[in-house]
């Protein structure tokens, strides 16, 4: 796991002489350096999922960077077209798409979807034949396994993304002039850190996907396999080797037979460039624990709550003192509201300042920002050199009615 570098110590450091209040920082040279390595090849098309980070500056650095966007929102659609992007470079997946937001889409000029249930089939058709355009149309298919595999995108377990081939093998495609229908979806599992049990994954879907196709007598020219791909949130993890994501992909795009290989992208293009740097509140001893309250906690940053796995946090001063185990809460009246257990230093006080790495992914706009009324943390990003402030703290003044 990468450590906290000079350059990003001391422009955080720098920037507490000032903060009372937890905020969020993106090192933007790292994450372009990585996205630019993400997009160095031919094998496979990359979307960024912008549910795992929202800010305006994240979305520039991965435009600039070649991606095109996957959005799940009005919102997220609206923030994509407001940083200059042409709405022919968004996908729109997600299970909710209401009539309501399929016209808004069209609209807006996009035109690509990931359609996941019948209504949405018959939905998009009606519309598109309203603005007289055609649309590409990747089905979303939802697969069982054996395995009773969990985790937040369902794994094994049924989930709302997608139907099943069974469901989908009643759709009559000529049925609906105004859709090209270019391929197929699928994602299940996230924050996949073994490149092995991912390509295995993969390697089962072919035959179901291909046979679906066949049956419903779509020409498979795209194969969209979503996201998935994790990064190590525990030091005994190893991040995972893109190279041979690769080889695993281009083994896939020629037994499926397809000419184009698409993924979208959270986690893995985002997560490493972020940190939540968060106040000691106090350190206390309670029984025979030793206890680190901070300011923030999960109305910031809720992934461990959802989870239970931590962010990795480190001191940002420096301190040769003995380390102790503690564990670590924010400031919310629920038990949920626990950062981790980690071994830290034991003399920290009230004037110190916890980092948090690995936060650029599901940080504050997956968490739980207006219970206990607290301050919602600013955004600062880093770039040659410069810090500067993309959004403000917002107080609860300015929030509550
Ligand atoms: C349809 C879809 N694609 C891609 C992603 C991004 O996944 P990840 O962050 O694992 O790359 C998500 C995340 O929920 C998703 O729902």
């Amino acid at each position: 796991m990468p450590a906290l570098s000079t350059p990003v110590k001391t422009a955080i450091s720098d920037l507490v002489q000032n903060q009372h209040e937890p905020f969020y920082f993106y090192d933007l040279d790292a994450l372009h350096a990585h996205l630019t390595q993400l997009t160095e090849q031919t094998v496979v098309k990359l979307w960024y999922a912008v549910k795992a980070n929202p800010l305006s500056s994240i979305i520039q650095t991965l435009d600039q960077a070649g991606f095109d966007f996957d959005v799940a929102s009005s919102g997220e659609l609206q923030q994509v077209l407001a940083q200059g992007i042409n709405a022919n470079r968004v996908l729109n997946t997600g299970p909710a798409k209401s009539k309501r937001q399929i016209e808004e889409f069209l609209s807006l000029g996009v035109t690509t979807f990931v359609a996941e249930s019948l209504n949405q089939v018959a939905w998009l058709q009606d519309a598109a034949k309203r603005h007289k355009i055609q649309l590409r149309i990747l089905l979303r298919i939802q697969l069982r396994w054996p395995d009773n595999e969990k985790n937040p995108l369902g794994g094994d377990s049924l989930t709302p993304f997608g139907l099943g081939t069974q469901e989908w093998s009643s759709l009559s495609i000529s049925e609906y002039d105004h859709l090209d229908f270019v391929g197929l979806h699928i994602f299940q599992w996230g924050n996949m850190l073994d490149a092995e049990k991912l390509a295995s994954l993969w390697q089962q879907m072919i035959d179901p996907l291909v046979t679906l196709a066949e049956q419903l007598d779509i020409n498979l020219r795209v194969l969209d396999l979503g996201g998935g791909l994790g990064i190590p949130y525990a030091a005994s993890q190893s991040a995972i080797d893109w190279s041979v994501i690769l080889d695993s992909l281009e083994n896939i795009k020629k037994q499926a037979n397809v000419d184009e290989l698409w993924m979208e992208l959270g986690r893995y293009a985002v997560g490493e460039c972020g940190y939540y740097v968060n106040p000691v509140v106090e350190q206390k001893r309670n029984y025979s624990s030793n206890q680190l309250i901070l300011a923030g906690g999960i109305n910031h940053i809720l992934r461990p709550a959802v989870t239970t796995q931590a962010f990795p946090a480190e001191l940002l001063r420096d301190s040769t003192s003995t380390p102790k185990t503690f564990t670590l809460h924010g400031p919310l009246c629920t038990a949920l509201d626990h950062l981790g257990e980690h071994t830290l230093p034991g003399d920290i006080t009230e004037q110190d300042w916890i980092v948090f790495s690995q936060c650029g992914a599901y940080g504050f706009t997956e968490s739980m920002p207006y219970f206990l009324c607290h301050t919602l943390p600013s955004e600062y990003t880093y770039q040659s050199g410069q810090t500067r402030c993309v959004r403000p703290p917002l107080t609860p003044q300015n929030y509550l009615r």
